[in-house]
């Protein structure tokens, strides 16, 4: 099969991209902006396989993805504004990309006749103290970026009752792992701490994530792509809740930092505390999430110690910028 996979340059596109060359006979379109996130360099070792190409382009590009589109079995849209403290910042770009973006790829796909898969989020449900969303839940978005996201998937299911288009969402729970950009918890934190950096905690550090390595998320797609009930939406949660400064003080450890390191900073406004995600209909479809925290947040830790190649041009470039415009103070060299 031929698959566009827009957003593919990203973090769980290009996780998504290797792991598929290598799992399947598929050819791959890489359809990206490369915004700040985007980068050629996170599919640097498939650059060269003859069933890998990129086409440099937005989503709200209706030419583009018009000629990106041709000849495609299917359609999976990774393409987004990613991180809540910048939506919050600057919603601009989230509107942008997950309303017209979506919405010109959903045209697109329906013009095809091609199905068509959203990747989506479990922020588009909100903030729950006790128990695990389902797919039924109700959407209660807290920040622009999951605002956004929820829009998106109300359209693309739209696009199935409305227009009968073959349309899936897989809503993944916080992922983490390798080609994650560092203005996020886990490589901020991981690399902050190689530095003997500070370490900033939002509020009590008491927040709840349901972590999931990168590489489960990307089977899991493939599994709702290939298996999925067109119409249906599916939960993709990780196997463990952890809570923000219990993984804080394991990546210290990790890294061999100083726990004094670790600083609590002011809060995120509207910050969800706890996410969790149940992933049953995910599991009938013969998925299981294989990387439990410990042995996932070892394998991140040594990447990000064994790959300064890929992160030493983010934290010299722009990056510098946005942390000392998020956190009031400059990195360390
Ligand atoms: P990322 O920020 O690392 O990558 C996003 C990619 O999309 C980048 O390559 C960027 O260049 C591209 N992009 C952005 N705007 C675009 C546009 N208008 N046109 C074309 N390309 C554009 O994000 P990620 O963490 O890999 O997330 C990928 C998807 O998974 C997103 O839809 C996100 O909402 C969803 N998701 C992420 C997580 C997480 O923990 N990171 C969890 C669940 C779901
Ligand atoms: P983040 O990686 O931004 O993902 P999300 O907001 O999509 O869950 O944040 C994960 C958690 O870590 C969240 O509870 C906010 C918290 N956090 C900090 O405590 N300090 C930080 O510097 C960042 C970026 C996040």
């Amino acid at each position: 099969m031929r698959l566009l996979v827009c957003g593919g340059a990203g973090f769980i596109g290009s996780n998504f991209v290797r792991q598929r060359l290598a799992s399947t006979d598929d050819e791959l379109v890489v359809l990206d902006k490369l915004t700040y996130a985007g980068r050629r360099e996170s599919l640097r070792d498939v650059e060269e396989n003859p069933r890998f190409s990129f086409v440099h382009a937005a989503i709200e590009d209706a030419a583009a993805v018009a000629r990106a589109i041709a000849g495609v079995g299917a359609v999976v849209n990774f393409a987004a504004e990613t991180h809540v403290d910048r939506s919050i910042a600057e919603p601009d770009a989230f509107v942008r990309t997950h309303s017209l973006g979506t919405y010109v790829l959903l045209e697109a796909a329906r013009a095809h006749g091609v199905r068509y898969l959203q990747v989506s989020t479990d922020e588009v449900y909100g903030s729950i103290e006790e128990g695990s969303f389902s797919e039924s839940s109700p959407l209660e978005p807290s920040s622009p970026y999951s605002a956004t996201k929820a829009g998106a998937d109300l359209l693309v299911a739209s696009y199935h009752r409305t227009f009968g288009l073959e349309t899936l969402i897989a809503r993944g729970s916080n992922n983490y792992g390798p080609y994650q950009y560092p203005e996020k918890l886990i490589p901020l934190i991981v690399l902050n701490a190689l530095h003997g950096d500070r370490l900033p905690v939002y509020g009590d550090g008491r927040n709840v994530r349901n972590w999931l390595f990168v590489e489960d998320f990307a089977s899991a797609i493939s599994r709702v792509l290939e298996h999925g009930v067109a119409g249906e939406i599916y939960n993709v949660g990780g196997p463990d809740e952890v809570d923000n400064l219990t993984v804080v003080q394991r990546i210290v450890e990790l890294c061999g930092a100083d726990q004094s390191l670790i600083e609590f900073v002011t809060d995120r406004p509207g910050h969800d505390r706890r996410y969790s995600l149940g992933s049953e209909k995910a599991r009938a479809l013969g998925w299981s999430a294989g990387t439990r925290f410990e042995q996932g947040i070892e394998r991140t830790v040594a990447w990000y110690r064994d790959n300064a190649w890929w992160w030493e041009p983010i934290r010299s470039g722009a990056y510098r910028e946005y942390y000392e415009r998020q956190y009031g103070r400059a990195l360390a060299d």
